[in-house]
């Protein structure tokens, strides 16, 4: 039941799926789908992927109308991408704490006081503070990007002070962070980690780089979800810990169901602090509701649409250049 869908009972004995892959077609609708979301929605999710890939998606579908099941930063980025499509997010109020971390008011003044830096912020932001940065990154693109940007360029990066403090330890860059967390991956906690792989000898650990330096520093690989999934599928051994949002375990389970993989713990071993609490917002109830009504659905002023862009496509430029690393990768 929720009342700000006005859901309630009106869709009981109806066959969601079915009623989802119906209105797909009718609306020539594509449904995107990040590795945070329910099993059920990855499942029927045309292309399921990490943040680059899906903003890769976004830009290149021909489909009248993007279902995006992921957060609301992530919709706003297909609709800057792509204009004239409808984009509609199942949930509103799924946003990112990361996105909540950085005003754009504060971001700007802080942009102010440090003329001679650049942006390079970090894909979970608002359309604002998008269009207040110089480049675009994501997890699986920020090591390639920043190995593009001259050593003596000063650099603000914004808004994840760990995935920013992570870049600045690999690749000794000096950046001014901008001290904003994700509350999921800051959730893990070193002791049960270290509980885990005592009780598990031998099994590697695969970190998101939103998880803090404590947690890193005990990872094999770091690396965006899709990078951690690459690195699970393709290790030699038979468990893996996986220190990111526990949902993307479904398609390591899909993709190699005779290896084990054990999530990483919250703070007393047991919460479920590690979901994240705004990708659960979306569910088949509101997806169904979404496509049915065409609503919630991303609206944004052109001028502001106009200037977020261009760090998106320098980004999706930059991203694809024939240079460097692709994800933040091995350690
Ligand atoms: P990636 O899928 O790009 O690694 O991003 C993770 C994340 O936290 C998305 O909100
Ligand atoms: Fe934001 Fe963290 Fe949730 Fe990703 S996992 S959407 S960074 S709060």
């Amino acid at each position: 039941m929720d009342a700000r869908h006005g859901i309630g009972g009106s869709l009981k004995g109806l066959d969601l799926r079915a009623e989802i892959d119906r209105l797909r077609k009718e609306r020539n609708a594509v449904i995107l789908g990040h590795y945070y979301q329910k099993p059920e929605i990855q499942d029927l999710s045309d292309f399921v992927g990490d943040s680059l890939e899906l903003s890769r998606k976004a830009a290149e579908t021909d489909a009248d109308v993007i279902a995006f099941c992921g957060v609301r930063f992530m919709a706003e980025v297909a609709k800057i991408l792509s204009p004239e499509k409808i984009v509609i997010l199942p949930d509103m109020e799924a946003g990112c704490s990361l996105e909540d971390s950085c005003p754009p008011a504060q971001f700007k003044a802080f942009r102010e006081a440090h003329p001679d830096h650049i942006a390079l912020s970090y894909i979970n932001c608002s359309a604002e503070v998008k269009a207040l940065s110089n480049i675009i990154v994501t997890s699986s693109s920020a090591e390639k990007i920043l190995s593009q940007i001259p050593k003596e360029q000063k650099i603000i990066f914004g808004p994840d002070k760990h995935l920013g403090g992570y870049l600045k330890r690999k690749l000794g860059r000096d950046m001014l962070l901008w001290p904003g967390v994700c509350i999921v991956h800051e959730s893990f906690s070193e002791t049960e980690l270290l509980k885990l792989k005592a009780q598990y000898p031998g099994a590697p650990v695969a970190a998101h780089p939103e998880c803090p330096p404590y947690i890193v520093d005990h990872a094999d690989y770091v690396g965006s979800t899709s990078g951690i999934l690459t690195f699970a599928k393709t290790m030699p051994g038979e468990t893996l810990i996986v220190a990111t949002e526990p949902h993307i375990i479904h398609q390591m389970e899909k993709a190699v169901p005779e290896k084990r993989f054990i999530g990483a713990p919250g703070a007393d071993g047991n919460c479920n602090c590690n979901i994240c609490p705004y990708m659960a917002l979306n569910t088949m109830e509101k997806l169904y509701v979404a496509l049915r009504d065409l609503t919630p659905r991303i609206a944004m002023n052109e001028t502001l649409r106009l200037a977020a862009r261009k760090p998106l496509d320098r980004m999706l430029e930059m991203a694809s250049a024939t240079v460097g690393q692709g994800d933040v990768g091995a350690r």
